[in-house]
C-alpha cells in the first residue's frame, strides 16, 4: 500500500472493507477515500449495513489515507482564480450574460427548462467549441460527455463542426462519449473521468441529462431524501472534478411544462436546491419565436442576473 504513486490505495485497502462492503460503498457513491473521510459514522454505518464503531473506524482510517488539505491563502485562492478559463457559447449575447466569455471553468453551469428548449444543443456545441484554440474562445481540450437520455447524436456534430470549419471525423476524436444506464452507473462515470483526465487533460465534463435518471429511480416522497443526497454527492463530484482540472461542467436538468407529480411547482427544476445551490451558474432556457432561445441567468456569484437571445441553426448556436 502507498509503495508506487500511480496505485493509490482505494477503499478496499481500508481495513475492515472486505468485497461485500466495498460494493454496497460504491453503489452508494461512496467510492474514494475522501468521500468516506467526510461522511459521518451513522450514514456509513446505514449504506453498508455495517456497525457504527466499525463505521467510525473506516473513517479514521480514510481520512489518513485522504489528502483532507485544508487551508489556502488568500493568495493561493487568487492565482486559482486567475486560471479560470471559459469556452465560447458560439453566441455573443449569450457570452455576454456569462460574463463575457461563456462558461467558465471551476464551476458548474446548469443549464434547465423545458422540452425542445435547447440544452442538448448547447450540450452539443459545446463539445466543439472547448476543441477550438483559446483565440477563437475554446480550450484547445477534448470533451467527456455521460449520456443519459440517448441524445448524443454524431451527425449533429458533424452538422456544427462544418459551420466552425473544423474536421468533424477529428472533431469526433476528441469527444468521449458514455451512456448512462442507472444513476448509480451515472456517478461512477465520474469516477472513471476523474481517473481518464489524469491521461490526458480535459476542460469540459458534460452531463445531459444529470437529473432523469434519478428523477425515475427515486419515485415518491419516500424516496426523495434519498435521491436528493445521491444528487448531492454526484454535484460535488462534478465540482471536484472541475476544480481539480480546472474544468467546466455543463449539465442539463429538466423542468415539466405541466406540473410533475412530485414537484408542484413547474417552474422548479428537478433536484431543487441541492442542485441549484451546488450549481456556480445557473441557466434557465425557453423557447421564442422559431429558432430563437432565451437563456435566464439566475443566482450567479459575481454576474448580474440578465437574459440573452440566442438561436439554435443549422450550423449549430449563434446570434
Ligand atoms: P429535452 O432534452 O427534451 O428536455 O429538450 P432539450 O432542451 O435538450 O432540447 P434540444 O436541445 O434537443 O432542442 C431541440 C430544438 O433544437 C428543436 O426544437 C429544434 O428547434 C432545434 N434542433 C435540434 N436539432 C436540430 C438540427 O439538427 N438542426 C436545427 N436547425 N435545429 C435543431
Ligand atoms: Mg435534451
Amino acid at each position: 500500500m502507498g509503495k508506487d504513486k500511480s496505485t493509490a490505495p482505494t477503499i478496499s485497502d481500508l481495513p475492515g472493507v472486505g468485497p461485500a462492503i466495498s460494493d454496497k460503498l460504491i453503489e452508494a457513491g461512496y467510492s474514494d477515500m475522501m468521500t468516506i473521510a467526510v461522511s459521518s459514522p451513522k450514514e456509513l454505518a446505514e449504506v453498508a449495513e455495517i456497525g457504527e464503531a466499525t463505521a467510525t473506524k473506516i473513517i479514521q482510517a480514510a481520512r489518513k489515507q485522504a489528502d483532507i488539505g485544508g487551508f489556502e491563502t488568500g493568495v493561493a485562492l487568487l492565482e486559482r482564480r486567475a486560471r479560470i478559463g471559459a469556452i465560447t457559447t458560439g453566441s455573443k449575447s449569450f457570452n455576454e450574460l456569462m460574463g463575457g466569455k461563456g462558461f467558465e471553468t471551476q464551476s458548474i453551469t446548469e443549464l434547465f427548462g423545458e422540452f425542445g428548449s435547447g440544452k442538448t444543443q448547447i450540450a452539443l456545441q459545446m463539445c466543439l467549441n472547448v476543441q477550438l484554440p483559446v483565440e477563437k474562445g475554446g480550450l484547445d481540450s477534448h470533451v467527456f460527455f455521460i449520456d443519459t437520455e440517448n441524445t448524443f447524436r454524431p451527425d449533429r456534430i458533424t452538422q456544427m463542426a462544418e459551420g466552425l470549419e473544423m474536421d468533424p471525423a477529428e472533431a469526433l476524436q476528441r469527444i468521449h462519449v458514455a451512456r448512462a444506464y442507472n444513476s448509480s452507473h451515472q456517478m461512477l462515470l465520474v469516477e472513471k473521468v476523474m481517473e481518464l483526465s489524469k491521461e490526458f487533460p480535459t476542460r469540459l465534463l458534460i452531463v445531459d441529462s444529470l437529473t432523469s435518471l434519478f428523477r425515475a429511480e427515486y419515485v415518491g416522497r419516500g424516496a426523495l431524501a434519498d435521491r436528493q443526497q445521491k444528487l448531492n454527492r454526484h454535484m460535488h463530484d462534478l465540482l471536484r472534478w472541475g476544480d481539480i482540472n480546472n474544468g467546466a461542467v455543463v449539465v442539463t436538468n429538466q423542468v415539466a411544462a405541466k406540473p410533475d407529480a412530485f414537484f408542484g411547482d413547474p417552474t422548479r427544476p428537478i433536484g431543487g436546491h441541492i442542485v441549484g445551490h451546488t450549481a456556480t451558474f445557473r441557466l434557465y432556457l425557453r423557447k421564442s419565436k422559431g429558432n430563437k432561445r432565451i437563456a435566464r441567468l439566475i443566482d450567479s456569484p459575481h454576474l448580474p442576473e440578465g437574459e440573452a437571445v440566442f438561436s439554435v441553426n443549422q450550423s449549430g448556436i449563434g446570434d
